[in-house]
């Protein structure tokens, strides 16, 4: 008995480190959805460069431009046409019809966008600079700190964790007994 017992540790603690790793790697795994003008949406007399300006976008972040459909729309242009203007020819029509198109930034990158329609002219264009997540960082003290604190909780959670773990054990194994 006392061997099945040890046997089923290791499990436990597989599931234990399993289960931190997870916890541990969400943060990175999360990608923003960027409204683009936040309240204000896909607008007129609104500065998109003010918007976008200190805003870190990160490969696969997605843009959500929320605008009137019977007006606006959104067209994906290189940056000679960003500069001018033109939506002869976009690189993109992320026009769905609905006045909400998602695009995902899937690739490293600038990428333009702009209203066609005239709007371009009165304001209606962005420029987002697309990044790759920086690795998470290890030297910075304020995580130090953190995973100091990380360790001395799972040595503690360990204390009490273990002799669950054991209880667990001697149950299941005087549930084994009974069938
Ligand atoms: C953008 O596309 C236009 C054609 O629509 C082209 O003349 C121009 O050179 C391109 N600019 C860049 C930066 O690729
Ligand atoms: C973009 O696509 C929408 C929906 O398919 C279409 O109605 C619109 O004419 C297109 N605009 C441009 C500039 O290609
Ligand atoms: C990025 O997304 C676009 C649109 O969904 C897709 O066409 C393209 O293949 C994607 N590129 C990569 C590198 O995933
Ligand atoms: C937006 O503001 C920036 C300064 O933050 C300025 O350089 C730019 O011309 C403005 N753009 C528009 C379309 O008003």
């Amino acid at each position: 008995m006392q061997r099945k017992l040890m046997e089923r540790v290791p499990n436990m603690l597989i599931i234990i480190v399993a289960c931190t790793m997870i916890l541990v790697m969400l943060p990175e795994a999360s990608a923003t959805r960027w409204t683009v003008g936040g309240n204000m949406g896909w607008n007129t007399n609104f500065n998109y460069t003010t918007w976008a300006k200190g805003k870190h976008f990160y490969k696969d972040d997605w843009l959500f431009f929320v605008y009137d459909r019977n007006q606006m729309n959104v067209l994906e242009v290189n940056k000679t046409n960003y500069e001018s203007c033109n939506s002869d020819n976009p690189l993109h029509n992320w026009t769905t019809g609905a006045g909400r198109d998602v695009v995902p930034l899937n690739v490293t990158r600038n990428y333009y966008f702009i209203s066609g329609k005239g709007f371009c002219y009165g304001g209606m264009k962005i420029a987002i600079h697309v990044q790759n997540l920086p690795p998470p960082p290890k030297a910075s003290p304020i995580i130090s700190e953190a995973t100091t604190t990380t360790t001395t909780i799972s040595s503690t959670t360990q204390i009490i964790l273990l002799p669950i773990v054991f209880a667990i054990g001697a149950t299941w194994d005087a549930f084994i007994n009974l069938c």
